[in-house]
């Protein structure tokens, strides 16, 4: 007899469970019966465990905690959750690698994902972000292939120097990207140690419906700490969920890992004259000429309860907007928009957004939808399922219309001609960023690397480097063994010319 204070094992249905260690068999020999319904229940579970991994972002680790606004930013933003200085929002937070699979190294050479969920009172405001303030490519439509390089190759199942460093040599707007990830921020020290950025431009519009463009930045307030290439490579082999358990552990100890949270600000008017496209996302926005606006704290206070109920299942996608932050024209983000709700009906069901962690605050959903697998918040109950209606159903409200953008031209595929300025923020990065110590880790990050990739690779993508800065180019050339009259003729040529010259 068990102790009747005791919690009873049940089946799924709530029926108290008599026995968990003895299958039902016959006496002898022991055939195992189908009328054992609750080892069939308990198999047939446990068959379908798994869910899809994300395929992209598949290792990662979340924490609850929450935001509070310290600055007045009214002026540009309606945003409810950033009207009041003081003003709480509770959040969470999801932090990723992005190429590896679920039981992937945390240490692994990668932007990390820096996804933030705020459970605002006008509804879910996602900012679905990076560790990096820039991207490798700028157009949705090469997402698929750009990450395919960065997974297993389709024959070997092994991830592959070839596959990556063509497709990158073979786009050159990566180049910045590529300089953060192969300097030692492309191995940060842990989840609390590194900054977290928008990438993409958003709009903010405020009451009087005028709106500019903005950029998020939170700055880890341990400041951004990262490992050496060494350091990240040894932590693979023998703690590959270092960055998972630091995060867990700081938390349960009460170090709650925090950042300070900015915003730059660009006017509507600037955007049209901005030295670059500042919808495109290989590119920052000059600090100097688009300082760093505060705005708030994030802090992570709380761990989750149950990885899979909150880190596993929970859904971000950067469509999810409030009133008052918005789109902007970039075609990356665009793209995204689509993509993620997209995956999550795919990864988790029609229904995901009635999971407790997805869900917005008690009440705030009301709308027509109606049905699916997994409905589970009651479905509407007895109001009414279609709209209009005059049955006092739920009603859209024009005060939370978004600002009207003027349009004109053609629809086309207008592609973004690569040119000498997509090159200038690597090479500034190198030069006037970096210091020796951090250029001379580059130098051997990328070579480790890019050396395992065919010879004619290695120059494409070195005469890459020299574009961005001479030095850099210089350095990888040797540090390869190439010869540099080769990678200098290759970074005059047209980016066609030099691919041509390439090809074998
Ligand atoms: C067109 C380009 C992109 C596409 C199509 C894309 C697509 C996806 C997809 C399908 C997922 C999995 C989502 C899920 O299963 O819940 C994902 C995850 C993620 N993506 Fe992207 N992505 C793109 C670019 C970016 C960029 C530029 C950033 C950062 C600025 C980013 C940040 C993230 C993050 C942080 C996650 C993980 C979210 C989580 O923790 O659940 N992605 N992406």
């Amino acid at each position: 007899m068990v102790d009747s204070n005791k919690k009873k094992l049940t089946t799924n249905f709530g029926v108290p469970v008599a026995d968990d260690q003895n299958s039902i068999t016959t006496g002898s020999p022991h055939y195992t019966l189908l009328s054992d319904t609750h080892l069939i229940e308990k198999l047939a579970h446990f068959d379908r465990e798994r869910i899809p991994e994300r395929v992209v972002h598949a290792k990662g680790t979340g924490a609850h905690g929450y935001f509070e606004v310290t600055h007045d930013i009214t002026q540009f933003t309606r945003a409810d959750f950033l009207s009041q200085i003081g003003k709480k929002t509770d959040l969470f937070v999801r932090f990723s690698t992005v190429g590896g699979e679920k039981g992937s190294a945390d240490s692994a050479r990668d932007p990390r994902g820096f996804a933030v969920k705020f459970y605002t009172d006008e509804g879910n405001y996602d900012m679905v972000g990076n560790n990096t303030p820039v991207f490798f490519i700028r157009d949705a439509i090469k997402f698929p292939d750009f990450i395919h390089t960065q997974k297993r190759h389709p024959a070997k199942h092994t991830k592959d120097p070839d596959m990556m460093w063509d497709f990158l040599s073979l786009t050159p707007e990566s180049i910045h990207q590529v300089t953060i990830l192969f300097s030692d921020r492309g191995t940060p020290k842990s989840f609390r140690h590194m900054d977290g950025h928008s990438s993409h431009t958003y709009m903010f519009y405020n009451q009087a419906g005028e709106h500019c463009w903005f950029k998020w930045h939170f700055k880890a307030d341990l400041g951004f700490q990262t490992l050496t290439d060494a350091e990240a490579t040894e932590l693979a082999g023998t703690d590959p969920d270092r960055a998972t358990k630091d995060l867990y552990d700081s938390i349960e100890a009460g170090e709650y890992p925090s950042w300070t949270v900015y915003v730059q600000i660009m006017t509507a008017d600037d955007a049209k004259n901005y030295k670059f496209d500042p919808f495109d996302i290989t590119k920052v926005w000059y600090h100097a000429d688009y300082p760093l606006i505060p705005v708030g704290k994030m802090v992570l206070n709380r761990n989750p309860e149950n990885f899979f109920a909150e880190v596993e299942q929970v859904a971000f996608a950067p469509g999810n907007f409030v009133p008052g932050i918005g789109v902007s024209p970039d075609k990356m983000l665009l793209g995204r928009l689509f993509s993620y709700p997209d995956t999550q009906r795919h990864r988790l069901g029609a229904n995901f957004h009635q999971i407790p962690i997805n869900a917005s605050k008690a009440g705030l959903t009301n709308n027509y939808q109606r049905d699916g697998v997994m409905n589970i918040d009651g479905n509407g109950g007895a109001g009414p399922n279609y709209y209009p209606n005059s049955f006092d159903g739920p009603e859209p409200d024009a005060q939370y219309a978004v600002p009207a953008i003027d349009v004109t031209g053609l629809v086309d595929r207008h592609p973004f001609v690569l040119s000498d300025v997509d090159f200038v923020q690597a090479g500034e990065l190198y030069r006037r960023v970096m210091s020796d110590a951090d250029r001379s880790n580059l130098i051997s990050n990328i070579c480790g690397n890019l050396g395992q990739a065919q010879r004619r690779i290695q120059l494409r993508q070195t005469a890459l480097f020299y574009k961005a800065d001479e030095d850099y180019g210089k350095r990888v050339a040797k540090t390869l063994g190439l010869d540099l009259t080769e990678v200098k003729n290759l970074a005059a040529m047209s980016q066609e010319e030099r691919v041509k010259a390439t090809m074998s």
